[in-house]
């Protein structure tokens, strides 16, 4: 595929079949990752891939602390409010995704099962997840982001779609209980990723952007 293209044609995918992820394409796609740039090439990036009876179990864990309204504690904090023109972007985004789940804005029944789609993975049948040592800055979290895009774009050349979620780093201490990892790995991000369901009805959403002149100024 064309990079150009490729980073064009790429979106979130939030519904996905039950095939398995050949290891081979995994190790792929984490090999073409861990070409992203990083700050002073630190490579901050750890990730723990979680596939089979462990995916289960783990969506299992996460949906019953999702369910029983568990609030989030995750590591990265959120801003305490949304400037205006962000806020208004995030709401024409939930707005478009109920939409297309022929769903009413006010039902709150349908908002929760949307909230909770997520601790399913959307269905797909791995998921990584992306930590990185406790002790780093904001420059180490841009080169994750990075790396997380490197994900999203190597998967996607391969026929594979992905969804990254903030929704799956709500609950840390759980996610490195399960995976017996240490409190020191800080987790950033969750990817779920697989091959698109073409039946799935939140897969027919696609997400709108600014336009250029909206956020480029010229000096020239
Ligand atoms: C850091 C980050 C966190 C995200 N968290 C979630 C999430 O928890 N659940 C979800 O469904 N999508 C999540 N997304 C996907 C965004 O909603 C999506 O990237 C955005 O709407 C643009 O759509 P596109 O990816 O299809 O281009 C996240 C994306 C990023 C970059």
């Amino acid at each position: 595929m064309e990079l150009l293209q490729g980073i064009e044609s790429r979106r979130s995918v939030r519904g996905f079949v039950d095939t398995p992820v050949p290891e081979e394409t995994l190790r792929r796609i984490l090999q073409a990752a861990s070409h992203s740039p990083s700050y002073t090439n630190t490579q901050p990036w750890e990730v723990a891939v979680v596939a089979g009876a462990r995916r289960d179990a783990l969506s299992e864990l996460l949906l019953d602390l999702a369910r029983t309204g568990t609030p989030s504690s995750s590591e990265l904090p959120a801003p305490a409010q949304w400037p205006v023109d962000l806020a208004s972007r995030a709401g024409e985004h939930n707005a478009r995704r109920f939409r297309v789940l022929e769903v009413e804005r006010d039902d709150a029944g349908a908002r929760n099962e949307l909230r909770l789609m997520n601790y399913s993975f959307f269905g797909a049948p791995c998921v990584l997840f992306l930590f990185m040592d406790s002790t780093l800055s904001e420059w180490s979290s841009f080169d994750m982001g990075l790396f997380a895009q490197s994900i999203a774009l190597a998967a996607h050349d391969l026929g594979l779609g992905t969804c990254l979620q903030a929704s799956l780093t709500h609950y840390p201490g759980a996610v490195r209980q399960f995976l017996g990892l240490p409190p020191s790995m800080r987790l950033m991000l969750g990817i779920s990723l697989g091959y698109a369901d073409p039946a799935a009805k939140l897969n027919r959403y696609q997400s709108a952007r600014k336009p250029l002149d909206d956020f480029v100024k010229w000096y020239r």
